[in-house]
């Protein structure tokens, strides 16, 4: 079976890597660097490793492609494009709706279609499926079904193989045809009763996380002024062996999930008259720890920082990644250059980001720590600053949240 997946990224590309041991896959994305890149046999994603890209193209069972032309003999197509927010922070669908448009225009024989991406629920149905069939010159009837990915780059326990998939066609045929193409890799198939569910849930997974983070968040700046650790009051609490679950503070929330994810929940909650209230304010709580951050920081440092030099470690939204999509640690910068700070960053992951450079991890008068690389040396990072503000709680005997 010849296996076409729009869009190589951190989803399209780990998808490739685990089906193409059973089947012909057709990378198709529109950026020629990364085309090229993967043709050659390298990998640009963590947790996706060069020599598997490698021994599939040797193996005649991977080829990536920008020619949109070369899905036309595809048996089945999934969609694993970006779903950001726009500008006014609501859904911005323009990436599915371009991967419609190379589904309707390049394949003229009936084929399974599944969408990956994360969107809202009725994406399948009212969206995609109409969508397809508008940019389709003559009428053909796909199959659909959703299959929302879970993956979580750079983790070294859960993969494609042992998370559990959730999927939904909108006929008994596209369901089976989705489970017997996910079987093949995937352990545990749980089929729901619709795509709407199978989108909703995986929205609601994400905004757990974002309502829990806030929340932690929240709890930090609480425990702070109460003068207490708010890392040994959440070990405390963490030993009730039932109904609790320990997230950890931060700067904020980063990557193309956390952040966005909760937000198409509540635009279309909002859209069909339901209070997304709790979930909007999460998302304030959030953004807005970056400044509180900065605030302790200026506080700590004579209530000013203009001037001083400042280093802001580990810019990546998370730990081993070099994904910087609305990483908390730009907020940070931004807060800190609003007061005068003369600011660097450290990160050899990223490396280049926006023009700079990441910068020696020392001979700074300040160390503001972000995210921290299994790879950086705590004692370097202490030894950085004379004053060094950590958000991660993984420093000893600094100042922290
Ligand atoms: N990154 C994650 O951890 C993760 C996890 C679960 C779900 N998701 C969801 O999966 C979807 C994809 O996310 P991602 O992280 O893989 O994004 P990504 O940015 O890493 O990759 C997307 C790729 O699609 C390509 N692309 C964009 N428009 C295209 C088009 N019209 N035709 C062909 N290629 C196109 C881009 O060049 C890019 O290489 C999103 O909906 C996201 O929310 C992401």
């Amino acid at each position: 079976m010849k296996v076409g997946i729009i869009g190589q990224g951190y989803v399209g590309l780990t998808i490739s890597a685990f089906a193409g041991r059973f089947f012909e896959i057709i990378g198709f994305d529109n950026n020629a660097l990364i085309v090229d890149q993967l043709n050659s046999g390298v990998s640009h994603i963590e947790g996706v490793d060069s020599s598997v890209i490698k021994t599939w193209i040797d193996a005649e069972r991977y080829r990536a492609t920008n020619v949109a032309a070369e899905l036309s003999d595809v048996d089945l197509v999934v969609i694993a494009v970006p779903t950001p927010l726009s500008a006014d922070r609501t859904p911005d669908l323009t990436y599915i709706d371009a991967a419609c448009k190379t589904i309707g225009e390049n394949i003229r024989k009936p084929v399974l279609v599944i969408n990956e991406s994360t969107s809202f629920p009725g994406t399948l149905r009212n969206f995609i499926k109409p969508s397809i069939e508008r940019y389709s010159k003559e009428k053909v009837d796909h199959l659909y079904a959703i299959s929302p990915e879970r993956v979580d780059p750079g983790r070294g326990d859960y993969n494609q193989k042992n998370t559990p998939r959730l999927f939904a066609g909108l006929t008994p045929e596209a369901s089976n045809k989705t489970r017997e193409f996910y079987s093949k890799f995937c352990d545990q198939l749980v089929h729901v009763s619709s795509p709407e569910v199978a989108e909703a849930a995986k929205l609601f997974e994400n905004t757990f996380r974002q309502v829990n983070i806030a929340l932690v968040n929240e709890f930090a700046q609480i425990a702070h002024s109460l003068g207490i650790s708010v890392y040994e009051t959440l070990d405390a609490a963490n030993t009730k062996p039932y109904g609790f679950m320990k997230f950890t503070p931060s700067a904020g929330v980063g990557g193309h999930c956390i952040p966005v994810d909760p937000t198409y929940l509540a635009a279309v909650a909002e859209e069909h008259g339901a209070p997304a209230t709790f979930i909007r304010r999460a998302n304030e709580v959030n953004l807005e720890m970056s400044k509180y951050v900065v605030d302790r920081v200026e506080a700590d440092n004579g209530g000013s920082l203009a001037g001083k030099s400042v280093l802001v470690v580990g810019i990546a939204y998370k730990p081993n990644v070099a994904d910087v999509r609305e990483t908390a640690a730009e907020l940070v910068i931004e807060h800190l250059r609003d007061r005068g700070a003369v600011v660097s960053w450290h990160d050899e992951i990223v490396g280049t980001w926006k023009g700079e450079t990441s910068a020696r991890l020392e001979g700074a008068d300040i160390a503001v720590v972000v995210t921290m690389h299994d790879s950086v040396k705590a004692e370097n990072v202490v030894s950085s600053a004379p004053y060094v503000f950590d958000t991660t709680g993984k420093l000893k005997n600094v100042q922290g949240l």
